[in-house]
């Protein structure tokens, strides 16, 4: 019924100063942090976690670029969390997202796009396991502002 999935707050997030900024619209759209940490992570991890890009021209700069300072791993839950999030983040190339989404209201690149969210059920599991290894990491609890935020019975029954 809830769902959850992991962002990345990109090296680029993090040294523009906007981590406050993007948590912030998480927050206020009402998902539920799970999991969160700062880390330089390993280029083994961020291989393992683009891995479905591997073949393309732009892989090896991509794992340059998320391997070329901190970024921020987030679980998130809520329901529909997935689908959600990637509409709260917007389109890839951040000049076409839409205002209103992440990469819209704050962002001009393609490549320096400020926000990874799974796009999937399969890579949201696969990428939680990869970020949060460690399920002490992740926290079970409940907001209290849960049954204000969704009309409990008709969307969490
Ligand atoms: P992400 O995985 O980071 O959330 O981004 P996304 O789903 O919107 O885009 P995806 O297709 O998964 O691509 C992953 C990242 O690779 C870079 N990219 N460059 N030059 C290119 O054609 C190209 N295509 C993708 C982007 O930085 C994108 O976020
Ligand atoms: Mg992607």
């Amino acid at each position: 019924m809830l769902e959850r999935t992991l962002i990345l707050l990109k090296p680029d997030a993090v040294q523009r100063g906007l981590i406050g900024e993007i948590l912030q619209r998480i927050e206020k759209k009402g998902l539920q942090i799970v999991g969160l940490k700062l880390r330089q992570f390993p280029r083994k991890l961020v291989e393992e976690h683009y891995s479905v890009h591997k073949e393309r021209p732009f892989y090896p700069k991509l794992v340059q670029f998320m391997t070329s300072g901190p970024v921020v791993a987030i679980a998130i839950e809520g329901k529909e969390a997935i689908e959600v999030m990637r509409k709260l983040i917007g389109k890839t190339n951040s000049r076409q997202a839409e205002p209103g989404t992440i990469r819209g209201d704050l962002g001009m690149s393609f490549s320096n796009n400020l926000v990874h969210g799974s796009d999937s059920p399969e890579a949201a599991k696969k990428e939680l396991a990869l970020f949060f290894s460690d399920a002490t990491e992740l926290c079970e609890w409940t907001q209290p502002a849960l049954e204000w935020i969704y009309s409990v019975q008709e969307e969490l029954a």
